[in-house]
């Protein structure tokens, strides 16, 4: 999967690219991460890529000329890929965006990969974004000082689902949103750490139980803490009758 990231500060993404359990990918380029410094696309003397906004105000707005010189060259050094995977996308970070799931990142990871833009100051001219922007994408519902951040996190979470990335092709399968529930608790040596012992069933070796107390572990922490997503994987038809049971059984505990 390719991904070219068009950013003021191509240095903030070159620590990441080296660390990590998705290093590798990077390396062999299973995932070819391609950064293009917008600042190279600036023609006059002070490699200008911002300006005032018009109607005055706070800030400065990043100008569309030095952008669509920057997406043509990225466009044409694309073309062989794009030839054979299909036009990857254009997704500019906007807190006005769509927010970043987990589906939203599976659907990405098996796409034919995509262009980053990564905004700065007040953002991107709004011709720019109606030209040529395929998808808007938010981390939350926070604003940040540029779409650096938000470019790592969707590139982090895409390459750990790419096939070999994880050492344990199992384990994003268990991770939270994967089949729509919340994560399981997790414990590790010792098994005992003063009165706080590791639960029994997970010392058992009976692998049936083990899944079970897991699920049901897993929808005690979704209906507890992220409800919606539990009507959203019923409307999904992602619980099953055993799964229902278990939340009528934690739905009369005033405990939980
Ligand atoms: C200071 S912000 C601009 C905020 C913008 N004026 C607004 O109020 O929506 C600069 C850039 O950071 C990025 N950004 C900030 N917060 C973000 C978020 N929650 N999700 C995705 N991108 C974000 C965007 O690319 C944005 O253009």
């Amino acid at each position: 999967m390719r991904i070219d990231v068009l950013t003021l500060f191509p240095e903030l993404f070159q620590p990441f690219l080296q660390v990590g359990v998705t290093r590798r990918a990077f390396e062999s380029r299973q995932v070819d991460v391609r950064l293009w410094p917008l600042r190279e696309h600036a023609t006059d003397n002070y490699r200008r890529v911002d300006d005032r906004p018009y109607g005055g105000g706070p800030g400065m707005v990043m100008l569309v000329e030095p952008l669509e010189r920057a997406l043509a060259a990225i466009r044409a050094d694309r073309a062989d890929t794009d030839a054979v995977a299909g036009r990857a996308p254009l997704i500019y970070f906007s807190p006005a965006g769509a927010p970043l799931t987990q589906s939203r990142v599976q659907a990405f990871a098996s796409g034919p990969g995509a262009i980053l833009l990564c905004g700065r100051y007040e953002g991107v001219d709004q011709r720019f974004l109606d030209r040529h922007v395929d998808e808007e994408v938010s981390l939350g519902d926070f604003v940040l000082s540029g779409g650096e951040l938000p470019a790592l996190a969707l590139i982090d979470a895409a390459t750990r689902l790419q096939p070999g990335v994880l050492n344990d092709a199992a384990s994003h399968q268990q991770d939270s949103f994967s089949d729509g529930l919340l994560d399981c608790p997790h414990y590790s040596r010792p098994e005992r750490l003063g009165d706080a012992a590791v639960p029994p069933v997970l010392l058992s070796g009976n692998h049936a139980e083990i899944a079970r107390w897991r699920r049901q572990r897993q929808l005690e922490a979704t209906v507890r803490r992220r409800p919606d997503l539990i009507e959203a994987a019923r409307r999904a038809g992602r619980l099953d009758v055993a799964d229902e049971r278990w939340l009528r059984q934690i739905g009369s505990d005033p405990g939980l």
